[in-house]
């Protein structure tokens, strides 16, 4: 046969509206959009649903090695399940870094854990917490390997960096062509308000997100996009919970700045108030940033709508409830300082960005596809391999009904987390099958598919990371690699 598989009579969003046709897939590649595709080995039928790209998610803590010698519950293969449940196929995910050590036994680390486990597709953000000669000379071998996109933290003991050290970082990734990807609140002011607040005696998880208000993910906003604008370095803002942060990103861009921001489903759906339920209960919903309240999530699908926000990622940082690796690894009657931040979102986030958004009309399909899969693919220098349904794109397709209402339940996700902070959520939109390069791994909620049968994906330099040109005074002191 011609091809390996056809999917037949399903309506393929491309992202650039959609249209009623069929897919031929050959060595594990789209090779073609016909009206119909007759001789194909195998025939998937999508009658009455949507055919997706697979979902890109560009920002997820998996089997992440932690300074205090513990490694996240979620591996590459809890992790790879999880994501083609909820029809993501790629993920951009971290290696970890620990002030004084170098980077490589982190990347041997990283690469052994997910070239053994992952059944997804991945590519690395390197993280940076300490900007050393030796460490941003270890850069250049980063970038031969493909890893193109560095991670620095404003806050976080005892991750965050100075403003001196966070402009090394934004030198060595423009004289390397790398993206920079920035956690934006403010460190001292989170740690002058959470002393205040366990001074008084206000120490329960509610009070997370006392201790983090929206100006001081507002202000870092502004400084790290002040910093990358004098360096003339693309960065992009990660997990963006409030309007007056993201109001910081659309100025720089109507400037012409490279800034990019991301938000998070936790942060259209889920609000402080979760975190105020009694006993230890509320570290459930205890991220960084904190998610905010009603109106707030209103004003970040306004900045979704504009565009100013283009990517949608989990943020997929699990620990479960139980344990000793988790929320309550420092007791049950652990202060909020002293309970890990981060929430489990992998197989909820494609779900709950279709219904919220496309079933409820705030978005179309063209935007949703964006959001979940395109935006972050181009970012990360990765389209049209991924995020795009276009012949030679990797044939990681999702079947998508469009109908179907399920309420979520932990036992959907499917990860190694003990509990969903989206537990009781109605979504209308679910996912039926998921293609990796032209293979079935997931079908009706069963996934089949090879550990270690993800790849590795490198990354050259590209254009969205190009610089502006535009410096102060014309003077350059790190010029970007010419390809
Ligand atoms: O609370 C969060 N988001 N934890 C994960 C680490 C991070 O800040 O992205
Ligand atoms: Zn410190
Ligand atoms: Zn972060
Ligand atoms: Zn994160």
């Amino acid at each position: 046969a011609t091809y390996d598989l056809a999917i037949r009579g399903g309506t393929v969003a491309t992202g650039q509206g959609a249209i009623r046709c069929d897919i031929g897939i050959r060595d594990g590649r789209i090779a073609a959009l016909a009206e119909s595709i007759p001789e194909a080995a195998r025939v998937l039928d999508a009658t009455g649903l949507l055919v997706i790209p697979g979902g890109v998610d560009s920002h997820c803590h998996i089997a992440q090695a932690e300074a205090n010698g513990t490694r996240h519950e979620e591996s590459f293969a809890t992790a790879s399940h999880s994501a083609f449940l909820g029809g993501t196929t790629s993920v951009v995910t971290f290696i970890p870094h620990v002030k004084g050590s170098a980077l490589a036994p982190h990347v041997a680390d990283a690469e052994a854990q997910a070239s053994r486990e992952s059944m997804m597709d991945y590519a690395f953000h390197q993280i940076i917490a300490d900007p050393t000669e030796a460490v941003l000379a270890e850069i250049p071998g980063l970038v031969a390997k493909g890893i193109r996109s560095l991670k620095v933290f404003l806050t976080y003991e005892p991750l965050h960096l100075s403003d001196g050290e966070f402009l090394k970082v934004l030198l060595a990734a423009r004289r390397n062509g790398c993206l920079v990807t920035v956690h934006c609140e403010n460190f001292d002011a989170i740690s002058w308000r959470t002393q205040a607040l366990l001074d008084a005696g206000l120490t329960a998880p509610k009070y997370h997100a006392w201790s983090r208000p929206p100006v001081v993910e507002r202000e870092a906003t502004h400084r790290a996009i002040a910093l990358a604008e004098l360096v003339d370095q693309p960065i992009q803002v990660f997990h963006v919970s409030c309007a007056e942060a993201a109001e910081e990103i659309a100025r720089a861009q109507a400037r012409g700045l490279k800034v990019w921001g991301e938000t998070c489903p936790q942060y259209l759906t889920l609000t402080a108030a979760d975190m105020d339920r009694p006993g230890f209960e509320g570290a459930k919903w205890m991220c960084s940033p904190s998610p905010r309240d009603a109106a707030e999530q209103g004003r970040i699908w306004e900045m979704i709508q504009r565009g100013t926000l283009g990517v949608v990622s989990s943020d997929h940082c699990g620990f479960s409830y139980e344990g000793e690796a988790g929320k309550a690894m420092n007791g049950r009657d652990a202060v909020f300082r002293d309970i890990p931040n981060g929430i489990p979102g992998l197989a909820a986030r494609m779900p709950i960005l279709f219904s919220e958004g496309v079933a409820k009309g705030r978005i179309g399909l063209d935007e949703f596809v964006a959001l979940t899969s395109a935006n972050a693919a181009r970012l990360m220098g990765l389209y049209p391999r991924k995020g795009a349904i276009l012949p030679g794109s990797d044939a990681d397709l999702v079947l998508w009904d469009p109908t179907r209402t399920q309420t979520l339940t932990n036992a959907m996700m499917g990860h190694a987390i003990d509990y969903t902070p989206f537990e009781g959520l109605e979504v209308t939109g679910w996912p039926v099958a998921t293609l990796r390069r032209g293979e079935i791994v997931m079908q009706d909620g069963k996934v089949q598919a090879e550990p270690g049968s993800g790849r590795f994906l490198p990354r050259g330099l590209y254009d969205y990371i190009r610089p502006t040109g535009r410096l102060a005074n014309g003077f350059d002191a790190a010029p970007w690699p010419v390809a």
